[in-house]
């Protein structure tokens, strides 16, 4: 075969199609009943739109963006053009910074009017080394709520998030909710710097990587998945321990909240999550099952900085993302299907390959009618067509031939039961509607 999918990525098929749009359909379920309506953004942005959001020392920024370039531009280029800004173009690692950037943009919450709440799905693209449970395409549904300031609206993103899980069917006792507090920019530095001060004492201990981080973004040795820096980062200052009042008073609201739902969280000051725009709340969602070493299946946080770094104008926002081809290895581990109710439909089966005008005709008033119908277009026989119609589990098949379009009735054999129905030509879409 010559042309195969890229590394990392993956053609979903039948079912796990099924699947997606499934998710979709339960996202939308859950987000719509808290007030969030869909935003679709585009798939490719500026880069420094990434860059600057995610923070330009966070992996995906420093090294796992996918560059988009047209034609032209590679060509210009050859030819010793410089690109402008607005053409260094990227495939989006994540979903925040664009939604924020469209807020902004189209002015979505002018001076004293309500938070936009914006919940959105689609594909994201990071050149991550691939591995179970981590692509280099994926999928997200996400939500973004922009201009909330009180932290029952973190406590309520919690809930949002976990009552989505809870809607794809994952059983509470699977999960574990992690949550922080990141701190803002009063009492953020201090905190860093401990740890920068920290990881200088342990720099022999630390992977090469982690040593370079040091100082530009000590914090993200949190992350690290080489086992001696987990050791080390063990042992290293809590942000806990540095919080300042507010941000300190702020987190014990959110915790009072989820107790209050009843929602159970562990606290883990080790959260940093992957990005440089929280401040605040953090949170993440991890099961074991089905992952291997992948195990969040969502997370997201508060952000107070992103909308000032993208407009210039200060805005608090959060929110989450979760990850479908996670869901999907956990929901497979745990045998639990995601799947759309399928419709039932009818099989127009042809006893004579002439008639095939007279069975189109039929096969278009019964979806004229709102009925789904499929017929063979292959000249198949009529044994053959049968077999057809049970493997794409056809609820009735009509049989047509001559006899029946000269009688003017057939019969409609259900494909369970094997009952049979005379239904008449004339009245087909409304007798077969009684019968589905
Ligand atoms: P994130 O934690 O990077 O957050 O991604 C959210 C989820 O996407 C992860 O928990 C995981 O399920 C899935 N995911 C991430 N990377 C991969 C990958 N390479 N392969 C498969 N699945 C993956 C964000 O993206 C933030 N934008 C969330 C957010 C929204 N924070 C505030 N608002």
């Amino acid at each position: 075969m010559r042309y195969k999918a890229p590394k990392g990525t993956q053609d979903l098929i039948f079912d796990r199609a099924g699947a997606w749009l499934e998710f979709v359909a339960r996202a939308n379920e859950v987000f719509s009943a808290y007030g969030y309506e869909p935003i679709q953004t585009p798939i490719f942005e500026s880069t420094e739109l990434f860059t600057r959001s995610v923070g330009e020392t966070s992996d995906v920024a420093s090294k796992e963006l996918f560059s988009v370039r047209s034609m032209g531009a590679m060509q210009a280029m050859r030819e010793g053009a410089t690109l402008k800004g607005d053409q260094v173009l990227s495939l989006r690692p994540e979903g925040t910074a664009g939604v924020v950037r469209a807020i902004a943009e189209h002015v979505l919450v002018p001076q004293g009017a309500a938070p936009a709440k914006l919940w959105y799905a689609g594909p994201m693209f990071r050149a991550e080394r691939p591995q179970k449970g981590r692509y280099r395409e994926f999928r997200q549904v996400g939500v973004e709520c922009l201009g909330a300031t009180e932290p029952i609206a973190d406590a309520e993103m919690i809930i949002m998030c976990m009552r989505f899980f809870a809607a794809l069917g994952i059983p509470a006792e699977q999960m574990t909710l992690l949550i922080n507090s990141m701190g803002d920019e009063s009492c953020r530095p201090a905190y860093t710097q401990a740890v920068r001060d920290y990881e200088a004492e342990h720099a022999d201990e630390l992977c090469d990587e982690c040593k370079r981080r040091i100082d530009a973004n000590p914090l993200r040795s949190f992350d690290c998945k080489n086992e001696t820096c987990k050791r080390v980062m063990d042992d290293a200052p809590r942000f806990s321990d540095y919080l300042c009042e507010s941000c300190s008073d702020r987190f014990e609201q959110v915790k009072s909240c989820l107790d209050a739902a009843g929602i159970p969280y562990v606290e883990d000051s080790r959260l940093v999550r992957g990005f440089d725009y929280y401040t605040g709340t953090v949170f993440e969602v991890q099961v074991t099952a089905g992952l291997g070493t992948q195990t969040a299946i969502g997370g997201g946080g508060h952000y107070d900085k992103l909308m000032g770094e993208i407009s210039g104008k200060d805005l608090p926002g959060l929110g989450f993302a979760v990850g479908f081809e996670r869901i999907l290895l956990v929901l497979e581990e745990l045998g639990i299907e995601l799947a759309p109710e399928s419709r039932p439909f009818v099989y127009v089966a042809l006893a004579d390959a002439a008639l095939a005008e007279d069975a189109f005709a039929i096969v278009q008033a019964l979806r004229d009618a709102g009925i789904a119908a499929q017929m063979d277009m292959q000249g198949r026989s009529l044994k053959s067509q049968f077999k057809v119609a049970g493997k794409t589990r056809a609820a009735y098949v009509l049989v047509i031939g001559p006899d029946e379009l000269a009688s003017g009735t057939c019969t409609a054999r259900n494909m369970n039961t094997h009952e049979e129905t005379p239904v008449s030509l004339d009245t087909i879409a409304e007798d077969m509607a009684r019968l589905l």
